[in-house]
């Protein structure tokens, strides 16, 4: 019985530990991060986006995003840490910064 219990238990946590994978995790702080989603100016996986067009004295103007899968994670760590004209800052820990390096330069779909 005692048996049992304890195949019963570790099963439990086997299960436990996929319950999200590391790639589920980067991928749901990079969509919804403290604040708006990086992936509604950088696009899905950092690759960059427009973010809007706009006229001025009739020329239209391309507010865009810059790709984010190709830096360094020094360059990576730093753009997160200060603040810009277009994007919000983030207070993100250096772990999350980590790991949504790890979710743009990974490269899957
Ligand atoms: C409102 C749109 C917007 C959101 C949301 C946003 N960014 Fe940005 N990001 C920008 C823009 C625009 C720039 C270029 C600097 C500027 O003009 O603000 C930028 C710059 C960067 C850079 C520096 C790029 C370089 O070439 O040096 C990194 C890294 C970055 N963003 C990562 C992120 C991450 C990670 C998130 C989510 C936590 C995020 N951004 C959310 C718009 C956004």
């Amino acid at each position: 019985m005692k048996f049992i219990f304890i195949i019963l238990l570790l099963s439990i946590s086997m299960f436990a530990d996929d319950f999200i994978t590391k790639m589920e995790y980067a991928k749901m702080l990079y969509s919804n991060p403290r604040g708006i989603g990086c992936s509604l100016c950088h696009g899905n996986r950092g690759q960059g986006s427009v973010i809007s067009r706009y006229k001025v004295k009739g020329k239209t103007k391309i507010l865009r995003a810059p790709a984010i899968n190709n830096l360094n994670l020094q360059e990576f760590s730093v753009a997160l840490k200060t603040t810009h004209k277009v994007m919000p800052t983030y207070y993100l820990t250096n772990q999350e910064i980590n790991i949504l390096y790890f979710y743009v330069t990974s490269g899957t779909k």
